[in-house]
């Protein structure tokens, strides 16, 4: 184990309040939903632009039937073979209890009301959900709507994930979403009156463009919205994707690092200012109990299964992750062969350097038992930098070292 008494005494500023530690991770299930109706310049999730096609609700159905043949698959081969659920000493031959569940994409909300609320249902099919379970459901501003929600409500479905982007009508524009700035904040409150928990807007910022009121403007907009959470997130720029390309060829800047860093700091003065709990890197919540439980599980190094399109599973150290060809997805699928394209064991140390990388970005950090040994002196080093604290008994980030989180685990891991 680590010492991190021996150097708590000189530890950096930050965190001198007390820090809830994590529960045991849960066990979550993660499904993909790859269509929109149009790619955005800057995103390289797993996705295809399917809008104007005409065949979308044969290709729609196809593909949940698929989502659900997949999560059978996976299931009946994991109780079979005492396969992936065995290599965990507590899990026995049986699946444990799901704790949550996440339908991600591309838009889920493509799918039409009854289509998606079928996606939720087939997990609560194969395996056995916690009555508390959290369900969320990724939508697009565009096309949620108020029956959508009432469906998704019906569905057991406790909290939804939107992606707002921007208040700001110009910078919508350059990140070519097919939304108004009003509409996300109306599609939160006929989400509320149907009746979901819990949500979520996700926001992008450093944008070619915004200046520092816009974003502002924007924080303050969703601080009037009604919402309990909040992702914040700085552009980051994909080279495979149109605004990568743009900027290589030199018709679009590139986003800047220190306003990166200054609409960070915004970030947490505005979000902070209402409320809200800075428990990630990227991420805010209304109270510990509006924290994402399902993304918390991903920090924590829990264990979630992958279904669909370019979906990342992890059990007990081993990850995998299936294809991101929605036709080779649905060809494998069909014939009742894995869909998954590639695979690897974590040896121990490996698992260890993950669970630092996972467990630095969040706010709790890590107890000293899961901290890997490291050398004193990266240790010294990192917290004389600023970028690593041990005041509250634990390994944490410091905010500086949460904005240059890939310095603070490099100086670490030395
Ligand atoms: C998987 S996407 C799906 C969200 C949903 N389809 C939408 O666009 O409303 C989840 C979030 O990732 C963020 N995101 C995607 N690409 C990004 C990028 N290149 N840089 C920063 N954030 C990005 C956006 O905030 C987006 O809402
Ligand atoms: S709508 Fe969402 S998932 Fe689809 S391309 Fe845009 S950001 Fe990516």
């Amino acid at each position: 184990m680590t010492d991190l008494t021996a150097t708590a005494s000189r530890t950096a500023r930050w965190l001198d309040d007390p820090v809830e530690s994590g529960p045991a991770a849960g066990f979550g299930v993660y499904l993909h939903v790859p269509f929109c109706h149009h790619r955005c310049g800057y995103c390289d999730f797993a996705t295809d632009a399917v809008g104007g096609r005409d065949d979308t609700e044969m290709l729609f159905h196809r593909y949940v039937e698929a989502l659900r043949r997949d999560l059978a698959r996976q299931v009946a081969a994991g109780r079979r073979s005492h396969g992936p659920a065995a290599r965990r000493d507590h899990l026995d031959d049986a699946w444990p209890t799901v704790t949550s569940i996440f339908v991600g994409g591309g838009t889920p909300t493509m799918l039409p009301p009854d289509l998606l609320a079928g996606v939720v249902a087939s997990v609560g099919a194969e395996l056995d959900v916690a009555p508390t379970a959290e369900i969320t459901v990724e939508c697009n501003p565009e096309t949620a709507s108020e029956e959508l929600f009432g469906a998704l409500a019906a569905a057991g479905v406790t909290r939804i994930s939107m992606g707002a982007q921007s208040f700001t009508p110009s910078v919508l524009t350059t990140l070519e979403r097919g939304h108004t700035a009003q509409r996300p904040v109306e599609a939160v409150r006929q989400a509320r009156a149907a009746g979901i928990g819990e949500i979520n807007l996700d926001l992008i910022f450093g944008t070619p463009g915004e200046t520092d009121d816009d974003w502002r403007q924007t924080l303050r907009t969703v601080l009037a919205a009604g919402t309990d959470h909040v992702s914040a997130y700085a552009l980051t720029i994909h080279d495979s994707t149109p605004f990568g390309r743009a900027i290589a060829h030199g018709s679009m800047p590139a986003p800047d690092d220190d306003v990166q860093a200054d609409r960070f700091a915004i970030a947490r003065e505005v979000l902070g200012g209402g409320g809200f709990e800075h428990y990630e890197v990227s991420n805010w919540a209304l109270g510990s109990a509006r924290r994402s439980r399902h993304n918390l599980l991903y920090w924590r190094h829990g264990d979630y299964l992958a279904v669909g399109v370019g979906a990342h599973g992890h059990l007990a150290g081993r990850r995998w992750w299936t294809t991101r060809s929605t036709a080779r997805y649905l060809a494998a699928v069909e014939a009742d062969t894995s869909p998954v394209a590639g695979s690897e064991d974590l040896a121990l140390d490996q698992q260890a350097h993950e669970r630092l990388l996972l467990g630095l970005r969040v706010r709790e950090g890590l107890h000293p038992a899961d901290v890997p040994p490291l050398e004193p002196m990266a240790l010294e080093d990192a917290m004389e930098a600023g970028l690593i604290t041990t005041a509250c008994g634990r390994l944490q980030c410091t905010e500086d070292g949460w904005f240059l989180l890939d310095e603070a685990v490099s100086r670490l891991l030395v």
